[in-house]
């Protein structure tokens, strides 16, 4: 089966040898971007998102304009007929009239699929509330392929927010389905991982993992630590966010009992859950992440429209 045409909703939707296939392109493409500058002369690309974002939709956009693409879209709803009660189903139908692909963001967890069944053209979910986030992962996958020189055998430390963080869902998912990979869930008792991720992912799949309360008395075991940030806009009070939002701050001391080979990364934006000193550590690869992200949607956009 081709990618061509195809939605990513879900980080399982592509097969391991799909995902291979994009990321040997990002690859291709991080080694000769010249020669992919025009490679969608005449392509547009929308950018439908529903929920505040730097990376993602700056990264769609720009991986669109340097493949020579062009881009339309919204990134906020008010500023769309969205605001006047138009339908996902009505405005992706009118989107694919004009696009040839879309990227879509929404604070409703489902809202990306239920656009892709009305959709003639790709859709990529960009996180769809506390739920996924695949793209994220494809540029989280891409950058522990290109340091680690292997997505198998690996401890990942997920810390933070993992009961909204929809990067967490979607990385263990994904990282899930490699050989022999370990989790260390690192989270106060409130923000652990959602039910569905510890039945249907972790213990269906027979992953090994442990869900502890304290970074400290794991970080030296770790691999990979994935920092998060404590998800505000998804807080139902107040209260409980201030009293949790500091549970976890990353900074040199802790760095200090992690492997020399250990690497941080992020999906950004941070808050206050890394302090800066821990930018200038050479184990901190979260904008190194950033770039990756770039890279790997300008594969995906390049698969989903088949364009070789
Ligand atoms: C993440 C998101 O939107 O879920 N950001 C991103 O896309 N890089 C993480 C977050 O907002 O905390």
């Amino acid at each position: 089966m081709t990618l061509k045409g195809r939605h990513l909703l879900d980080p399982s939707d592509f097969s391991l040898e799909e995902l291979s296939e994009i990321f040997e392109l990002a690859d291709s493409i991080i080694n000769d971007p010249a020669s992919f500058s025009e490679k969608c002369k005449g392509k547009i690309l929308a950018t439908l998102f529903y929920e505040p974002s730097t990376r993602t939709r700056f990264s769609f956009e720009a991986a669109m304009l340097r493949l020579g693409g062009q881009v339309i879209g919204f990134s906020e709803p008010s500023s769309s007929s969205v605001a006047k009660g138009e339908s996902i189903a009505d405005t992706i139908r009118t989107i694919a009239c004009y696009a040839d692909i879309a990227v879509m963001r929404n604070p409703k967890e489902g809202a990306p699929r239920i656009a892709s069944m009305y959709a003639s053209i790709p859709v990529i979910n960009a996180g769809d509330g506390g739920h996924q986030h695949p793209t994220q992962t494809l540029a989280d996958l891409l950058t522990i392929r290109s340091v680690k020189h292997s997505l198998d055998n690996l401890t990942i430390g997920c810390c933070g927010d993992l009961k909204f963080g929809r990067t967490i869902h979607s990385l263990i998912k994904a990282l899930g389905r490699y050989k022999n990979n370990a989790f260390v869930l690192v989270s106060p008792k409130e923000l652990q991982v959602p039910e569905y991720i510890l039945n249907e992912v972790l213990n269906k799949g027979q992953l090994p993992f442990k869900q502890v309360e304290k970074l400290e008395e794991v970080i030296s075991e770790l691999d990979i630590l994935y920092m998060t940030r404590v998800q505000k806009e998804r807080f139902f009070n107040e209260e409980d966010y201030i009293r949790l939002k500091d549970s976890y701050i990353l900074d040199n001391e802790k760095m200090k009992h992690a492997r020399p080979d250990m690497i941080v990364l992020h999906p950004l934006p941070r808050v206050n859950e890394i302090a800066y000193e821990v930018d200038d550590d050479p184990r901190a690869f979260y904008f190194q992440q950033a770039k990756f992200g770039m890279f790997v949607r300008m594969a995906l956009i390049l698969k989903l429209l088949g364009v070789e």
